[in-house]
């Protein structure tokens, strides 16, 4: 409890600090005994608030760059060092900056006017130490504002705000070879039925939204027929391929999104079975080549991506 006294005094003095008397009211005796500034402390302080700051913009700097390996753990560090700095320096403040002392008194009546002002001294007071209380406000203030941006910056995540246009950029054109995860080519005759397989284009990212294709083979005589990965719902990954079990409701093979169990029917073009997705998984024409590996025929029958930002406008 003591611990927690401190720091909530700590934190009011630095706050509101040391306010000049007033002219008005006669200069009381202090309550609080008069300090030796410590400036050694307060560099300490101003050191450890600029290191805070420095890791949570390096936690920003982390997610900013997106293609660091292990960055999650590094995220995790920048972020957790920076609030441990945080609080050693409001330790140290405690500690070393905040003039405390224990006194012994009756319990006050409550609102008494008395009481307050000298609440007010033992505040004012308990700051004597403090050389350069702007300065280490200032500090304070970029370490918890920093801290707050990079609390903020995982909001970039939801999806793009400026550039929604990436939406409609896709790697497919006619002639694209499908590949595999090793980047090996997608030959027609290794498709089988009842199986779901993910293809990527040749020579093209595979972190762009319109990269990733399921792939299946349906019963005669439909064939090979290929989709994009990304469910028009909320933009999770197609990654289940429901065989039928019961043929009064689940007549034929469909794509399904785990997410929220959006069912597409491959033999109908990517058509909503089920589920909250608003508009069919935009399917890819194939054509087989000479030497009987898959080819794009040419781009999305649709937009690719989840349902938003006027999409069903384009
Ligand atoms: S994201 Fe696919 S069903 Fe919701």
């Amino acid at each position: 409890m003591t611990r927690v006294k401190d720091f909530l005094i700590a934190a009011v003095v630095l706050a509101f600090g040391r306010r000049r008397p007033s002219r008005a009211r006669p200069a009381a005796p202090r309550v609080v005994s008069a300090g030796t500034p410590d400036r050694r402390a307060e560099n300490v302080v101003l050191g450890l608030f600029a290191a805070a700051a420095l890791c949570a913009a390096a936690f920003i700097a982390f997610y900013a760059l997106d293609r660091l390996g292990s960055q999650t753990q590094w995220l995790g560090l920048a972020r957790g060092l920076s609030f441990a700095l945080l609080a050693v320096a409001c330790m140290v403040i405690a500690r070393r900056l905040v003039v405390a002392e224990e006194n012994a008194h009756p319990y006050p009546e409550p609102e008494h006017p008395d009481e307050q002002q000298t609440i007010e001294q033992i505040v004012e007071e308990s700051g004597s130490r403090f050389t350069r209380r702007k300065l280490i406000v200032l500090a304070g203030s970029g370490a918890v504002g920093t801290l707050g941006l990079a609390a903020l910056t995982p909001a970039a995540s939801l999806g793009p705000a400026l550039d929604t246009e990436q939406l409609d950029r896709t790697p497919w054109r006619r002639g694209r070879r499908l590949v595999d995860d090793a980047g090996q080519p997608i030959a027609a005759a290794d498709i089988e039925e009842e199986s779901f397989y993910t293809a990527y284009p040749e020579g093209a990212s595979r972190e762009l939204l319109g990269s990733p294709l399921v792939v299946v083979r349906l019963p005669k005589p439909r064939g090979i027929v290929a989709f994009s990965k990304i469910c028009t719902h909320a933009g999770c990954a197609v990654s289940l391929y429901r065989k039928p079990t019961f043929a009064q409701t689940e007549p034929r093979p469909a794509l399904v999104c785990p997410c929220h169990y959006s069912t597409f029917d491959p033999a109908d073009g990517g058509k909503v079975l089920f589920g909250p997705a608003g508009r069919p998984l935009p399917q890819l024409p194939l054509f087989v080549d000479g030497d009987g590996n898959l080819r794009a025929a040419g781009g999305f029958t649709g937009r690719i991506g989840p349902s938003w930002s006027g999409v069903r406008q384009r």
